[in-house]
């Protein structure tokens, strides 16, 4: 925990902001959910849920809504039994609906489109479910999912579920290392790739990665990946040492040719579906382990009641990369579990040129958009010009989703891109929760720029005291969840003892779940997420462990010691900043010591992980108990004055250490 209490956090923002949207009249009149959903939820829980799983087909009902018993092991919908992909898609199929569109893709190069029907994404599903038994994979035995943002990385994660085998999708931009710690974790049998995806107009390679990692698995456990299903996507060349013949298959070999029936199995309620990392406070990232039938419930509710999606007419596009959880229950499980029809993209905001994102909603008529502050941030610089210059009168409801938006966003957001006719649905999740838990509603809630207002019916959470007392209203403390909820994480893949300890130590006392974020409630209750309170970083949404980069730079050979903390960015929300004591035989570390750390850092982890700054320094702030003070290292790294150093051991190391900012030794 950081020395930081939120409760010293500022209130500024807070106290000015007296913006308030009313929901708009055509969606209060006809908002899937109702004000009085949040009492009826809050009076009886149990019910509220059962009523929400009735949206999933179920091949055998559950005889018990949840079982709490065994907390913090929690069991959903107990004794049910159904199959998630046959939700997402047969069921749809089955209902008359094949012919609808359940995806759009669009390819970041121009006019290489693709659109796949429920019918249509039925027999991919089904065939790679069937090329997925044939390279030997069971029920149970975990996949590995290395794609670009192409319509097979849905349909992979689909057949996963279909048989059983959970998955876990690394995200494409991580680096090798980062991906075979991931493998190696949770044993993955079978890796799909691709060659390789489009990034900015150019193919960037993917399997090479896939290659280094299969190099680095299985050092301490002997486990090793049996089969690599590539999708030819760039056609990019894999080199003469790109393809073991004994390993590598092409997806176009064995999926495209594979038979397009496939009976669905029903699972038990709690089979596990997917796992999914992220960043911890320690070194090592968690594998935030998603259950079948909560999950599926929790996601299918969420974008129903959050979104206030109308299947029939909407059409819905969530920007999440699939590699995060945003795309795991919001572009795959919620979506099609809704049957509704989605556009995915595949490249970047800004490829070919700065307008993609809104040619992309004009054409497709997007009604429903869901992305992240980071973006919104970075279109305001670009200015109102460039979105202006599309039509994009077919929105009607925004969400934003990953960090605090700050209100100017917020507000530029609902007036350039919606027109000021949208609600902007600010949605407060993490991995661990799988839904959306605090959000307006649309319909329902008035929106106040930078708040996430209240938990959504059926979600119970409260802001408490470091003691456990719930703050009164007008104050800060830390975001507690207070009651179970069905698309809860279920543990820590293989770490039953590190999940309880993250999340249900802090305040076992109650039996409540600890977020790790700080918040404020308004004078009206309503809340304010004011970000992480642990040594957390959130960098354009995407949450970086500070000690996992720390353990990136201490692995390059001239780092003796290496402290990183997240300092406010415009752009990124945060940026990694690092403070590095070089060994004594590297001297200087040489001119391009710092672009050299950069680099290992992007390396070892990936481009996202990349410090903003690295200072080297000659010493770091530590308590008497040998505590790094990040509190002090980010006052540097946000240029303030440095605050109360008493409890440091050495009390002129702040001195030394802004000495060397002001020379500006090392920044950029
Ligand atoms: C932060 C992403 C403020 C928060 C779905 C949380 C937010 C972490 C919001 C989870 C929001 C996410 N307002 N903060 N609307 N949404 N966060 O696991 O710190 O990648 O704990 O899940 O992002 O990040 P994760």
């Amino acid at each position: 925990m950081s020395a930081e209490s939120p409760e010293s956090g500022t209130l500024s923002n807070l106290l000015k902001e007296d913006r308030r949207f009313e929901p708009p009249a055509a969606i209060a009149e006809h908002a899937n959910l109702q004000a009085e959903a949040y009492d009826r939820a809050a009076s009886d829980r149990d019910a509220f849920w059962a009523e929400q799983a009735e949206r999933l087909d179920w091949s055998q009902r559950w005889d018990r809504v949840l079982d709490w018993d065994d907390a913090p092991f929690a069991k959903w919908f107990v004794g049910g039994r159904l199959n998630a992909s046959y939700n997402c898609v047969d069921r749809h199929v089955e209902a008359g609906r094949g012919d609808k569109v359940a995806i759009h893709w669009v390819g970041e190069p121009l006019d290489d489109t693709r659109d796949l029907t429920y019918a249509q994404l039925k027999d991919e599903v089904s065939k790679a479910a069937n090329a997925l038994i044939d390279l030997g994979v069971q029920t149970g035995d975990r996949v590995a999912i290395y794609l670009p943002m192409i319509p097979e990385a849905v349909i992979a994660m689909l057949a996963c579920a279909r048989i059983g085998a959970p998955h876990t999708v690394v995200f494409g931009g991580f680096s090798a290392d980062a991906l075979a710690s991931r493998l190696d974790d949770c044993q993955a049998k079978v890796v799909i790739t691709a060659d390789g995806g489009y990034r900015r107009g150019a193919p960037s390679a993917l399997k090479p990665a896939v290659d280094e990692a299969r190099t680095k698995t299985g050092r301490e456990s002997g486990h090793r990946v049996e089969k690599v299903l590539v999708v030819r996507r760039t056609g990019q060349d894999l080199g003469e040492d790109g393809w073991d013949d004994s390993v590598d298959v092409w997806w176009h070999d064995v999926v495209d040719t594979a038979s397009p029936e496939h009976t669905p199995e029903a699972f038990d309620a709690e089979h596990p579906l997917y796992v999914m990392y992220t960043s911890g406070t320690t070194g090592k990232p968690k594998g935030i382990l998603h259950t079948t039938g909560g999950y599926l419930v929790g996601t299918s509710y969420t974008h129903w009641a959050v979104f206030d999606l109308k299947a029939d007419t909407d059409v819905y596009w969530c920007s999440a990369d699939i590699g995060w959880v945003t795309g795991h229950s919001y572009l795959v499980y919620g979506p099609l579990a809704n049957g509704a029809t989605q556009v995915m993209y595949e490249g970047t905001p800004d490829a070919p040129e700065r307008g993609r994102w809104w040619q992309i909603i004009q054409d497709y008529k997007v009604t429903i958009f869901y992305t992240a502050p980071t973006a919104i941030r970075s279109f305001m610089k670009q200015g109102r010009e460039i979105p202006d210059r599309f039509d994009m009168s077919s929105l009607r409801i925004l969400g934003s989703v990953g960090e605090p938006i700050n209100p100017e966003a917020y507000v530029w957001y609902r007036h350039v891109i919606g027109g000021d006719r949208t609600p902007v649905v600010d949605t407060w999740w993490q991995t661990e929760t799988g839904m959306i838990m605090i959000s307006p509603l649309p319909g329902v809630t008035h929106g106040k720029p930078g708040s996430a207002m209240i938990p959504i019916p059926g979600v119970a959470a409260d802001v408490v005291t470091e003691e456990g007392a719930s703050v009164p209203n007008g104050s800060g403390g830390y975001l507690v969840l207070t009651e179970p909820w069905p698309s809860m994480l279920r543990t820590i893949w293989g770490d039953d003892q590190r999940y309880r300890d993250t999340y249900w130590s802090r305040y076992a006392d109650q039996g409540w779940y600890f977020a790790g974020d700080g918040a404020k409630k308004d004078s009206d209750g309503d809340l304010w997420v004011l970000g992480r309170v642990d040594d957390v970083m959130n960098v354009s949404g995407h949450r970086l462990s500070t000690t996992e980069i720390e353990s990136a730079l201490v692995s390059h050979p001239k780092v003796a010691e290496a402290a990183v903390v997240g300092a406010k960015d415009e752009d990124t929300g945060q940026a990694v900043c690092a403070f590095v004591i070089l060994r004594d035989e590297a001297g200087d570390g040489g001119a391009d010591i710092v672009e050299e750390l950069r680099n290992h850092v992007r390396k070892e982890i990936g481009a996202i992980a990349k410090p903003r700054q690295i200072m080297i320094v000659p010493e770091l702030p530590k308590t008497r108990s040998g505590k790094i003070m990040r509190r002090l290292l980010r006052d540097v790294a946000e240029h303030r004055e440095v605050g109360d150093v008493t409890t440091l051991a050495d009390s002129t190391v702040m001195d030394l250490i802004s000495a060397q900012e002001n020379a500006g030794s090392s920044d950029e």
